[in-house]
């Protein structure tokens, strides 16, 4: 089967953004295997920073109707785990600053937006934590739960995902570009957020 237009464009109108993330000093020392343990845990601390305030807003939507277990693709608690393995009490995570430019999330469709974002990145996530367990031997029980994710499961939950994206863009044009304008302020305001200086967080 073809694949669907709203999935092509999404890829295709997000590619320059999502490289731009790879290639930010985070994701490239992690790539190229240089990245520091103290680095590893900022980069944590800033996904934590990022998705705390944006899993509150995306909980409030009627995910159930598009066959979305929101629950289950909550990365708070996976990000909270890492950082105590990595030597956070409960009180340094609840003090962690958090980011105050968040996408607008006003409609489904916006925050589809911004849910393709996070569970698409779930797709980088498995290289990722194969870097994290060679650069430090952590794995998802004791460092890397939120770059593994779902584990094994990462393909079904995305195709899941890709499934409840086109039915919320329904095959109407209009809705399509909300979504996908969506996904380019949520890539945008995850970068300018990684971008801040971190010394603040340490
Ligand atoms: C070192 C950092 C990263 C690497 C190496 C990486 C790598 C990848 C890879 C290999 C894919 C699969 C591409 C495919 O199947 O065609 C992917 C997809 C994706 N990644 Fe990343 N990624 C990184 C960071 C991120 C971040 C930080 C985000 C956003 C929070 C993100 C969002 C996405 C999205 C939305 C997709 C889905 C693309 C699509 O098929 O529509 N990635 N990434």
């Amino acid at each position: 089967m073809e694949r669907p237009r709203i999935l092509a464009e999404l890829k295709s109108q997000t590619r320059p953004q999502h490289d731009s993330v790879e290639q930010n000093r985070f994701g490239k020392a992690m790539m190229d295997g240089t990245l520091s343990q103290e680095d590893y845990r900022l980069f944590l601390q800033k996904f934590y920073g990022f998705h705390v305030p944006l899993e509150q807003v995306l909980s409030g939507f009627p995910w159930d109707s598009v066959g979305i277990n929101f629950d289950e693709r909550r990365k708070v608690a996976l990000l909270s785990h890492d950082l105590k393995a990595l030597g956070l009490s409960d009180a340094d995570i609840v003090a962690l600053p958090l980011a105050e430019t968040l996408p607008a999330m006003n409609t489904l469709e916006e925050a589809m937006g911004v849910m393709y974002v996070m569970e698409g990145s779930t797709l980088g996530g498995q290289i990722q934590s194969r870097q994290v367990q060679k650069m430090f031997g952590f794995d998802a029980e004791n460092g890397a739960a939120y770059f593994s994710s779902y584990g094994a499961n990462v393909g079904a939950m995305w195709k899941a995902c890709c499934e409840a994206i086109v039915k919320v863009a329904d095959d109407n044009l209009a809705k399509e570009d909300v979504i996908i304008a969506s996904a380019q302020r949520t890539f945008a305001a995850l970068e300018e957020w990684l971008a801040l200086e971190v010394e603040e967080l340490v």
